[in-house]
């Protein structure tokens, strides 16, 4: 898919998790694109934790809010943690979660391109997680997503409904030219 392409197409698909190994090579270039991502002074702060074996996830699903528990149908759970000190703080601002979000939206849209299906997920037990995968105190997890295969004959046909659901800000409420014009509620 052409880049665009995939920024339009990649949303989250939960319930769209098949149980179909991934090819290590996939894996692979979808952290290698995590990898390339910018980050605070090059700092790279990020971690991968790449769970997979139906055991091993199962375990580790436990620790996700029962919304999210579908995760355990996934043959792989990626995990994201940094510590925090191993990056910039800026005039009050925790860029690690900054230099996160870059490397989780690479990863994301590498998956998509690959055609597999992902969803990040904030709710889980954080220090059930840290226990589960012998993660230090001061490292802290802040996203994980599922990657799998969708359910489905392709990823278009897995994405079409919740795309044709996707819901969004009007681009005037968001982004204002020459100065900040933020619009009176309705
Ligand atoms: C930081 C973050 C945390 C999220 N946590 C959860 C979660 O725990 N469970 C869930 O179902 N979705 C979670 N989501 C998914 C969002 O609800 C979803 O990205 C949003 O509704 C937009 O939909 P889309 O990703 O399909 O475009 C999370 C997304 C982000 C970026």
């Amino acid at each position: 898919m052409e880049t665009l392409e995939v920024i339009r197409k990649r949303c989250s698909l939960k319930t769209h998790l098949s149980g179909r190994k991934i090819e290590p090579e996939k894996i692979n270039t979808i952290l290698e694109a995590a990898r390339l991502a910018a980050s605070a002074r090059n700092m790279q702060p990020w971690r991968f934790i790449i769970v997979q074996g139906k055991k091993a996830v199962e375990v580790l699903a436990h620790a996700f809010a029962e919304s999210n528990l579908m995760i355990k149908q996934a043959p792989a759970i990626i995990i994201i943690c940094a510590r925090p000190g191993d990056d910039v703080m800026h005039d009050g601002k925790e860029y690690y979660l900054f230099d996160i979000g870059m490397a989780v939206a690479n990863m994301l849209l590498a998956a998509t391109d690959l055609g597999l299906v992902t969803h990040p997920m904030a709710a889980f037990n954080e220090g059930e997680v840290k226990r589960i995968l012998h993660i230090p105190d001061d490292v802290r997890v802040v996203i994980a997503t599922p990657l799998a295969y969708p359910l489905e004959a392709s990823y278009d046909e897995a994405a079409k409904e919740r795309l044709s659901q996707r819901i969004r800000k009007d681009l005037k409420e968001i982004a204002y030219f020459d100065r900040w014009s933020e619009l009176e509620p309705a």
